[in-house]
């Protein structure tokens, strides 16, 4: 089965469709692996996949890390990688291997490093392990107009466009199980959606601490909410997630 059906499928289970950034801060390793375990157990009900960040996985080692995927696995829900991948071919194909060995089910890559002697052989890799590669298309912080913002001459037709729009064609076109556009500019959620036309789900992080709102992602065409710290650092993140969980549900894209 693909990433791409895996996820939709946690998704009409747990009928939400947030994706847990499990990003607890603290420096002992145990108190992360005990926190994240039970903030895991206390919201599997309201999410379809957890994603971890590199932090964690450099906090945690591979073999805490694996503990997290096991038991999320356990709920049904499949993991992610937010490695924000980067380098040439061979580096990123090794790591990649660790982290799908490992169990991830996918992970985060950036197209700014292009497809020949890049990304293509990770996408290949995935193919063939049945794992997913979710693109940057436009970040959720403020700064990321200066990169996925700026204006560039479209390969296609050498015509001045902006960044994110070539780098949602290529989602497309390299078969992306996911684009990520942050849920902080709702419109260009929407642009996006209209490029992709359905094929390649939208992935929106930035909700709530960063200011992005979840119905105007979800309303502009974002299948899945990506959220951390407005459920992680909460003191209640079973409530919390259980409130947004409600809040969305009409939005689903089942
Ligand atoms: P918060 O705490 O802001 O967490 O709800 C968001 C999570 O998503 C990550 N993040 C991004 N990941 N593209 C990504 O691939 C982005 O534009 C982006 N913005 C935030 C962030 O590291 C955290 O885990």
């Amino acid at each position: 089965m693909s990433f791409k059906d895996q996820i939709h499928i946690a998704m009409k289970e747990k009928g939400a469709n947030i994706v847990l950034a499990l990003d607890v801060t603290d420096t002992q390793p145990l108190s992360v692996l005990k926190r994240s375990l039970t903030i895991l157990r206390d919201t599997q009900h309201s999410i379809c996949a957890v994603k971890i960040n590199l932090q964690t996985l450099i906090l945690l080692g591979l073999e805490g890390v694996k503990k997290i995927i096991r038991e999320a696995h356990n709920f049904g829900l499949p993991v992610i990688m937010d490695c924000k991948m980067n380098d040439v071919g061979n580096s990123n194909v090794k790591f990649a291997e660790v982290l799908f060995n490992v169990g991830f089910d996918a992970l985060i890559a950036n197209p700014f490093v292009g497809w020949k002697g890049a990304l293509q052989p990770v996408f290949e890799l995935s193919r063939r392990e049945g794992k997913g590669v979710i693109l940057l298309v436009y970040m959720s912080h403020p700064g990321a107009d200066e990169g996925y913002g700026q204006i560039v001459l479209d390969p296609n037709c050498n015509e001045p466009t902006p960044q994110y729009r070539v780098f949602a064609e290529k989602a497309l076109r390299w078969g992306a199980d996911g684009a990520v556009v942050g849920a902080t500019r709702p419109e260009k959620v929407g642009e996006v959606y209209e490029i992709l036309r359905g094929q390649v789900p939208i992935y929106s992080p930035g909700v709530g601490v960063q200011g992005g709102s979840a119905i105007e992602a979800l309303k502009a065409g974002a299948s899945y909410l990506i959220i951390g710290r407005s459920i992680i650092m909460s003191d209640n993140p079973e409530k919390i997630v259980k409130r947004f969980k409600e809040e969305i549900g009409e939005f689903l894209k089942l």
